[in-house]
Parts: C-alpha cells; structure tokens; sequence
C-alpha cells in the first residue's frame, strides 16, 4: 500500500472530544484490550491529567491538516516506550495507520512496545510492518518490541 504523507502534531486540551470518538468508536473498542465504553466525563478527566504527565506524549494525526488518527506513548519503569494507535473510521484502509505508527517510532529511541489483540489484524499488520517483533503473546494478547537506534 502506498503510504500517505502524514504530520504527528501534540494533542492539546482542544482535542478531548477527538480521542474520546476514536476510543469509543464499537471496531476501536472491539480491537482494544480494555473494552468498556468511556464516560464522557471520565474521559475529560482522563485527558486532562494525560496532558500534564511527563510520562505520556499523546498525538493527533493529521492528513492535509484533517486530524485522521491518535497516538500515545508512555513511558515505563525500565524506560521503553508503548505504543498505542487508533484511527479514525472514516480514515481506516487507507495507510495512515502504518504511517502514524511509522513516524511516531521514527521519534523514538531505544526499547519501543506495544500490544495488539491477536485477532485485530490491521494492528498485527501495522506492527509487523513497522518492525516490531513478536515476543510472547498472553491471553490473545500479542507482546511487541522493537529497538529504536
Ligand atoms: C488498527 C487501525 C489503527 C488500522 O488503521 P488503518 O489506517 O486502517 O491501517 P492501514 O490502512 O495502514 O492498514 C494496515 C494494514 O492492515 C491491513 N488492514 C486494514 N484493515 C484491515 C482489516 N479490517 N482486516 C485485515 N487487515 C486490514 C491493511 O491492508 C494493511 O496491511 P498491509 O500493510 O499488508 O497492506 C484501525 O483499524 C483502528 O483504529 N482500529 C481500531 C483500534 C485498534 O485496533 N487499535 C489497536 C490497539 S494498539
């Protein structure tokens, strides 16, 4: 697949309502490991403290200045970074995915992770396709690593 040219832009406060329909969006949700529907409330509050902490850098997607994805990173005790990545439905199919995950990793360095469902292929694809390397998979949960130089 051809792969778009796409901008990774820090989230801000303006962007709660975005990440919040990408989270509660039924595929999203069937893919993500947790699954219940967010209150939007809870996620306001979610969101702004994820703004302040040191340890997480949250992303917009943008498409020709149209946001089409998210990507977060936090950071773990032992210093990687995981990954997770949601597009928006409209965008889906079209390559963004793997050019988020492409360019946020390109930002990186050192141990990066991540986990997919063994059964959400697009993700199984898009870490595959980004060099991630299968390590264990617990409960149909696929553990991924890379090493970014
Ligand atoms: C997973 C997700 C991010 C993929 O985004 P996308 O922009 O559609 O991804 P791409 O278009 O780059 O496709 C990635 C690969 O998956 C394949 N793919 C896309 N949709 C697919 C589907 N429904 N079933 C199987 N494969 C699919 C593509 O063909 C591509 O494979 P290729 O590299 O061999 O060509 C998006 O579907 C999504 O947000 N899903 C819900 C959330 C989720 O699963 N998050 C994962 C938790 S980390």
């Amino acid at each position: 697949m051809e792969q778009p040219t796409v901008r990774l832009r820090p989230a801000s406060p303006q962007d709660s309502d975005f990440f919040l329909r990408l989270r509660n969006d039924p595929v999203s949700r069937a893919n993500s490991i947790t699954q219940d529907e967010i209150d939007p409330q809870i996620h306001r509050d979610w969101f702004a403290r994820s703004l302040e902490r040191d340890d997480r850098r949250m992303y917009v997607c943008e498409l020709h200045g149209q946001p089409c994805g998210t990507v977060r990173a936090d950071l773990a005790a032992d210093g990687s970074y995981e990954l997770s990545w949601v597009t928006a439905p409209e965008f889906r199919g079209k390559g963004i995915g793997t050019a988020m995950v492409r360019t946020m990793v390109a930002t990186l360095k050192g141990k990066v992770t991540a986990r997919t469902k063994e059964s959400a292929a697009a993700s199984v694809r898009i870490a595959e396709s980004v060099g991630f390397a299968r390590q264990r998979v617990e409960n149909g949960v696929i553990n991924w690593e890379r090493e970014c130089p």
